[in-house]
């Protein structure tokens, strides 16, 4: 089980005089065990933030973390590093989290090398059930990253995600780069491990109508905070804020043939485009995606903006 309390990080952008980022912007919400829950929203609107800052991939300004009664939180440097197979992420870009001077297989065995010290040959061999249960082609396991499509290299990281027998899996657009069919395997993949195997799973996506299919409730997040959260059928047919209104209003646009989204939405659209300025102009900067799912290491963020 997560719990979310207040979850706020602000960043403090490089320019003088500006404003802070507030990216996430006090969030709350709880995910039960063997949940699929859904976050989507506009571009900028701080889902990414969210899914870092709950794993203390970076540090929250002020808030709350616990999963399975551990508060995520108040853990030390070490407690973390014990504690992170625990939860789990896994990005858009997968090829980043992988070695490319590694064979696939051997990146998948990593962590039963790393948490239970058995030889490479033995870990690959104990890997082979999550590559299975993650839908990999067996026969690909010799191959280096650069030689696997981007679905291929989602399903890897999809079975190094479960080999570290995470409770939490939180999955950042994880289809938006990979084309229809692979995006559909990813999807039944993510169901299937969700109700086999009890695992929560945080699934932040533009897509609206994808997550509607697979998600027991959907939260949406606008500036910072979630504006709305409930279950697919609410969000989709009654959406009550207006941040909800433009990927549903692109579903039922392409579905009948509706007003374009910007007349339905003109408040939405001034802010996107003042957003897209804004982010033209140099005044934020976006988080490299250098991460591993042991140390959590990632690019780090203070050389570019400073913690408020
Ligand atoms: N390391 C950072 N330093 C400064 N601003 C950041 C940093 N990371 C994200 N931001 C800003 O926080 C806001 C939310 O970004 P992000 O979480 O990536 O949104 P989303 O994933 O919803 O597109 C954006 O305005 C972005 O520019
Ligand atoms: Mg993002």
């Amino acid at each position: 089980m997560l719990t979310v309390t207040g979850l706020v990080r602000h960043f403090q952008a490089m320019h003088s005089g500006s404003v802070p980022v507030r990216a996430v912007d006090g969030v709350s919400f709880t995910l039960a065990d063997g949940e699929l829950v859904g976050l989507t929203g506009e571009s900028g609107c701080g889902k990414s933030t969210l899914a870092r800052t709950l794993l203390r991939l970076v540090e929250p300004t002020s808030g709350t973390v616990e999963l399975d009664g551990t508060q995520v939180t108040a853990l030390s440097r070490s407690g973390l590093r014990k504690f992170r197979p625990r939860m789990q992420l896994i990005s858009q870009d997968p090829e980043s989290a992988f070695n490319p001077r590694n064979k696939i297989g051997e990146s998948v065995a990593e962590p039963f090398r790393v948490l239970h010290g058995v030889s490479l040959k033995k870990a690959i061999e104990m890997s082979e059930d999550y590559l299975s249960m993650a839908g990999f082609d067996m026969e690909l396991v010799e191959r280096y990253p650069f030689e696997l499509s981007g679905g291929q290299i989602q399903r890897a990281a999809v079975a190094r995600a479960l080999a570290c027998r995470p409770s939490l899996i939180v999955a950042d657009e994880p289809t938006s780069s990979l084309d229809p069919s692979a995006q559909a395997q990813i999807a039944q993949t993510f169901q299937r491990i969700n109700s086999e195997h009890g695992i929560s799973l945080l699934w932040i996506s533009h897509d609206l109508p994808l997550l509607s299919c697979v998600c027991d409730r959907i939260a949406v997040m606008h500036a910072g905070k979630i504006v709305e959260c409930g279950p697919p059928g609410d969000i989709t047919i009654r959406p009550v804020h207006h941040a909800t209104r433009s990927p549903t209003d692109i579903m039922s646009a392409t579905l009948s043939d509706r007003p374009p989204v910007g007349v339905l939405n003109e408040e939405f659209y001034r802010e996107s485009q003042y957003r897209a300025a804004r982010d033209s102009s140099g005044t934020t900067v976006r988080p490299q995606n250098t991460y591993s799912p042991f140390t959590g290491l990632q690019t780090d963020d203070k050389t570019r903006s400073r913690h408020t």
